[in-house]
């Protein structure tokens, strides 16, 4: 198993654009993670990748006609319709965005849509002028407003030569958004109006031109939770310090390699409804950074002096004008878990705090997997090896709540 959660079956629709090419990797990863896969190809679809090619990595044909006898005898579109927990239109072409919003059934991807009551996601793939179009938009719209999960597109360049927004993104993003939705995210965009700022991944501290002070964060909790949040209707910015996993689409990132630029980051994001401080910021900077590289010269030790980094949930926790009206920080603690987190999230003025004992059963860092502890002051609810998914999915369940 790898990042993804609890295996399920998952119906994924190819539409027909050069993204297509893309989903034969997510396949083989969503394949990987334990899940089953049923592929429809729409006939646009097979001119970019065959059902040859779909057919191997999934060790199953896939399905391609509304009007199959044989499928069709065991009443094959509403099967597929019935048995997914999740339908993804990857990538969604201009085309079959304007189809779904019309509600057409006149091939067997957009007939099964109908016929499902599994969460939707589309992750529009096209070219940049086509995903700007007013008619475009107003799909999409009219999809959000049904309930359906929308991936937007990234900025970059397209096949076609151009630059612009409208490219899938990469695989490795994607899939955590699925394995949010999986986890219960509520559709309907529930967080739509919200602000929300959330810190993720490691900051370094430099010492010297080639040294750093840092820690094993790799991103995945904070990046999971600002998907999450993007996925619920919220305006994301992430503050991203250094990271081994990607952005999630559709948020704006900054990056903030230091505590210093991190603190500094966060209170010109002010005002914010929500903010989510999931980085792991080194403690300590040294108190003046060398200017040239530490060398031994033969000196059986260095002593150097340190002093705390600028806290940023403190200073988000107890700001005097502009508090965000929820506050949420996590804690890595390596002893007395509970007692230091209930000490901490008062301390630092957080409403919930999310304490995670860091131990040889538990790394935390870079896993898929985490135990954590949610202290909101009144109740203390624990996670117990939940995938990072499903612990960011139950995050904004109860900030909706
Ligand atoms: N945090 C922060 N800025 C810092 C240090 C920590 O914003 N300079 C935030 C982290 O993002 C996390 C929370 O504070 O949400 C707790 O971090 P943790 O390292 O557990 O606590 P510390 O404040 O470092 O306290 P201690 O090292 O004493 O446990």
């Amino acid at each position: 198993m790898n990042a993804m959660s609890a295996p399920k079956t998952i119906l994924l629709i190819i539409t027909g654009g050069i993204a297509a090419v893309k989903s034969l990797e997510l396949l083989r990863r969503l394949r990987d993670g334990g899940h089953k896969v049923e592929v429809i190809l729409t006939k646009a679809a097979t001119e970019f990748v065959t059902p040859l090619s779909v057919g191997a990595l999934n060790e199953a044909e896939p399905h391609t006609e509304l009007f199959n006898l044989t499928a069709e005898a065991k009443m094959g579109h509403i099967r597929l319709a019935r048995e997914a927990d999740l339908v993804a239109v990857i990538p969604a072409s201009a085309d079959f965005l304007a189809k779904m919003a019309h509600g057409r059934a006149d091939d067997l991807a957009s007939t099964v849509l109908l016929a499902t009551t599994a969460p939707v996601v589309v992750a529009p793939a096209m070219n940049h002028r086509m995903w700007a179009h007013p008619a475009t938009t107003a799909n999409v719209a009219t999809l959000q407003g049904r309930g359906v999960f929308v991936i937007p597109p990234e900025h970059g360049a397209m096949a076609c030569g151009e630059t612009g927004a409208g490219r899938l993104p990469e695989v490795a993003a994607l899939l955590p958004l699925l394995d949010i939705i999986l986890a219960g995210l509520p559709a309907g965009r529930p967080l739509r109006g919200k602000k929300a700022l959330v810190t993720s991944g490691a900051t370094h501290e430099p010492l010297d031109p080639v040294r750093f002070l840092g820690n094993h964060s790799s991103g995945r909790q904070g990046h999971t939770l600002a998907g999450a949040l993007m996925l619920a209707g919220a305006e994301v910015t992430l503050l991203e310090g250094h990271v081994s996993v990607p952005a999630p689409p559709g948020v704006t990132v900054i990056k903030t390699p230091t505590a210093a630029a991190l603190y500094d980051a966060a209170l010109a994001a002010l005002p914010v409804d929500i903010a989510i401080c999931a980085a792991a910021v080194a403690d300590w900077q040294l108190d003046t950074p060398l200017p040239q590289k530490q060398k031994k010269n033969g000196a059986g030790s260095w002593t150097p002096s340190f002093s705390p980094t600028p806290d940023t949930l403190r200073a988000l926790g107890t700001h005097k004008t502009s508090r965000p009206r929820l506050v949420i920080g996590f804690a890595a603690e390596t002893e007395n878990a509970l007692e230091n987190a209930r000490q901490k999230r008062q301390d630092k003025g957080c409403d919930w705090l999310l304490v995670n004992e860091i131990s040889a059963k538990n790394p935390a860092f870079g896993a898929a997997t985490n135990t954590v502890t949610l202290l909101d002051g009144k109740t203390e609810h624990f996670f117990e090896n939940k995938s990072k998914a499903h612990i960011a999915a139950a995050c904004i369940q109860k900030i909706i709540a």
